[in-house]
């Protein structure tokens, strides 16, 4: 079970965010996962203590020098138990809620923040084991990546939720989108909040939920509505 996560960043404070709030912040609070940092920066060289400069071959923006982030990445790997090195990069596989759950599986999680242009190529090579991207849109930089990929796993560490039932009927748990909530008033603008909910019977409920999440997955993720592998009855009952 996850108790440690090491973030190689030249922006600390996008992580430090996670401490102070909510769910993120409670469990580092509450010492259930250690958070630490490591800045690219303090591995630099010189008056100027630079971590990137200008492309190879010329274009736009800079690359961040591969010494200064190896030796963060290597000063991190030293401070715990051996892990795997994961690199937030919009080229990476993409994350998903299976994936989630495996890395929420692992005892220390070190997650490297590419910015800029990118990072050396060489560091990859020699020191990245894994790459991974939240989905298929460009940041400017890893750390928010990094953020969301960190609150995800760590919602399923056990004990961070409030509820932790609540964890598995998110969406995505059983492969499908989540149902409709609602609380009060019954009725709001005129809308009323639909009746079976309040019939007490839990069995229909439940049922009806499940519907629900079923014809949301078909309508609006029809790629994981075909992977749900729902069983023939519940097809039947579209
Ligand atoms: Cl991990 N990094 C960046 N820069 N952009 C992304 C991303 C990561 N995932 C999606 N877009």
């Amino acid at each position: 079970m996850l108790s440690r996560i090491d973030v190689i960043t030249l922006f600390p404070e996008w992580v430090h965010g996670l401490r102070e709030l909510g769910l993120t912040g409670r469990a580092i609070a509450d010492g259930r996962v250690e958070l630490h940092c490591w800045n690219p920066r303090d591995h630099a060289a010189g008056a100027h203590k630079s971590v990137d400069d200008r492309p190879y071959g010329g274009g736009p923006g800079m690359v961040m020098r591969p010494e200064p982030l190896a030796q963060a990445i290597e000063a991190a790997k030293l401070a715990g138990v051996p892990a795997r090195v994961g690199c937030l990069t919009p080229q990476g596989r993409r994350l998903d809620q299976a994936a989630v759950r495996a890395l929420a599986g692992r005892e220390r999680l070190i997650l490297v923040c590419g910015r800029y242009e990118g990072i050396d190529e060489r560091v990859v090579e020699a020191l990245v084991d894994e790459e991974w991207s939240i989905g298929d849109c460009v940041l400017s930089g890893g750390e928010p990546a990094a953020a969301v990929m960190i609150d995800a796993v760590l919602r399923l560490v056990p004990g961070v939720l409030g509820h932790e039932l609540s964890a598995e009927q998110d969406s995505f748990s059983g492969g499908l989108l989540d149902c409709p909530h609602y609380t009060r008033p019954e009725s709001w603008r005129g809308l009323d909040v639909p009746p079976v909910l309040l019939s007490g019977d839990h069995a229909r409920i439940e049922r009806w939920r499940r519907a629900q999440a079923i014809e949301r997955t078909r309508q609006r993720r029809p790629d994981l509505h075909d992977e749900a592998g729902l069983s023939e009855p519940e097809r039947d009952k579209r």
